[in-house]
């Protein structure tokens, strides 16, 4: 029995009010007799749903004030080769609609009532950016306040333009706009605003996004400068969307197994030169490098040179170059060792200086002590020299064995030509030892230098 009273007041008020009042008519107040009995009277919209064709405006030199704002629900996809970002939007309208209003007391309580959206006047805001046709479900409703104020929100999957710089990939942030403005109204008709601050947007965006995916959301920035198009000034306002990829898949997927492969080939130096293992060692690994990068190129951003394929490459030609330097030397070794030429005078003077003090070349000793003669004392993996160094004065023996003995210019030439193999030898070490740490060098700073990127 007391539920049923309210309404039945409501009743009363109302028609008492609308005959006290007749003058409230024109001010455009609805007229919500019979709600509690029979729902909302369809007739009582009739004159509001009738203006759907005009801005609702009483004065039409009074501009309608459309406050703006959205929330970022998912950030889909991110086309560096077109530069498109695809996200997902909530826009959220707000506006007022002077042709309705009634009075809550009247209307059995009520506050706030859903709309059909096709019923009513709709601002034509659009994104500037979008590139993409609106495929906002049509049958959307909006709120409407008793006080004739309109909410109304709508999904958005937007495919907008931005300039995407790809230069810092996978360490890159992006900075894409989405400017909000009428498509017709010009500044005399239509105003923009905004009811929210811009860090309420992104701290609800932040909430929301369901996407753990590639992208994260940095933050929000406006700025709602008017534009001018011919002689017509539009009011408008741009969001600056900053947002980050989340590198790890590309650290775990590319940068850790590149830094594998080169460190990897940097141990190889210390497979010793002499062996002749090296240099299949590294041919492997080269081979190893460039499966790794066909399998690891569509990762990669198809447009446009990151800093990241720059690397690559530096890689690759590193091991390149370590290949080569690794030919080289051994070419140098079997030059020692089987016709040592001989030395340049400035080579030797810098041969000595480098090793005798031992310390621009700190892997010289136990190099040196190779060097110096010893055959035997060398390592098991060290056979090739100790063959080719021997045979080296093997003819020399044969002429021995035929003649009557060694002459002591024919001592002498062994003794200096053994001196040059050593030197040589002993200079292939050094160079060696040298383009190792020149490797070591480049490695570092490029570790240091993707390391510097990733912090920043
Ligand atoms: C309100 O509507 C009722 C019935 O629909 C009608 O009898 C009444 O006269 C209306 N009041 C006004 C002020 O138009
Ligand atoms: C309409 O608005 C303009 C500007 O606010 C004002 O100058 C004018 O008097 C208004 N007209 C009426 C009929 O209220
Ligand atoms: C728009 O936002 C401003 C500032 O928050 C507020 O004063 C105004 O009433 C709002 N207007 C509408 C139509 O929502
Ligand atoms: C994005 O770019 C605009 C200008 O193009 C600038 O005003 C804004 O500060 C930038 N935002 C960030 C987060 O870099």
């Amino acid at each position: 029995m007391e539920g049923g009273w309210p309404p039945r007041r409501g009743v009363l008020l109302c028609l008492t009010v609308s005959l006290l009042l007749p003058g409230r008519g024109d001010t455009f107040t609805i007229n919500c007799s019979g709600f509690d009995q029979h729902g909302v009277d369809p007739a009582a919209f009739q004159a509001v749903f009738d203006k759907k064709p005009f801005r609702p405006v009483i004065n039409y030199s009074v501009p309608t004030h459309v406050n703006v704002s959205f929330t970022l629900s998912a950030i889909l996809e991110v086309d560096a080769q077109l530069q498109l970002l695809t996200s997902f939007l909530w826009m959220n309208l707000m506006w007022d609609n002077p042709f309705i209003s009634w009075n809550p007391e009247e209307c059995v309580g009520l506050n706030k009532l859903t709309i059909a959206a096709e019923n009513l006047w709709l601002p034509d805001i659009f994104i500037v950016e979008s590139m993409d046709e609106d495929e906002t479900p049509s049958d959307l409703t909006a709120y409407v306040s008793s006080k004739g104020r309109i909410k109304y929100d709508k999904p958005m999957r937007v495919t907008s333009i931005c300039s995407l710089d790809i230069f810092y990939f996978p360490f890159d942030q992006q900075n894409c706009t989405f400017t909000f403005t009428s498509f017709l109204y010009t500044v005399d008709s239509m105003l923009l605003g905004m009811d929210k601050e811009v860090w309420e947007i992104t701290d609800t965006s932040r909430d929301v996004i369901f996407t753990q995916g590639e992208w994260e959301l940095l933050g929000i920035n406006k700025a709602s400068p008017k534009m001018l198009v011919g002689d017509n000034l539009y009011d408008q306002i741009m969001f600056y969307v900053a947002i980050r990829r989340r590198p790890r898949l590309y650290i775990i997927n590319l940068l850790v197994p590149s830094g594998f492969l080169i460190a990897i080939n940097a141990l190889s130096f210390y497979l010793p030169a002499e062996s002749g293992n090296r240099s299949p060692f590294k041919i492997t690994l080269l081979l190893g490098y460039n499966v790794f990068l066909l399998m690891m190129n569509d990762l990669l951003p198809s447009s446009g040179t990151p800093l990241i394929s720059v690397y690559f490459a530096l890689c690759l030609s590193l091991m390149v170059l370590s290949l080569l330097e690794t030919v080289f030397i051994t070419y140098l070794l079997h030059l020692a060792t089987t016709q040592p030429p001989p030395m340049p005078s400035w080579l030797h003077s810098l041969l000595l200086h480098c090793t005798c003090p031992r310390k621009c070349c700190p892997t010289a000793p136990h190099k040196g002590n190779e060097g110096l003669g010893l055959p035997q004392a060398q390592l098991p993996g060290l056979k090739e020299p100790v063959e080719l160094v021997e045979k080296s004065p093997g003819p020399g023996e044969a002429e021995v064995a035929g003649g009557s003995g060694w002459t002591r210019a024919q001592r002498e030439q062994e003794a200096q030509k053994q001196h040059r193999v050593e030197l040589w030898v002993q200079f292939s070490h050094m160079m060696d030892t040298l383009l190792f740490h020149l490797y070591l060098l480049f490695m570092a700073s490029s570790i240091l230098t993707v390391i510097g990127l990733w912090n920043t």
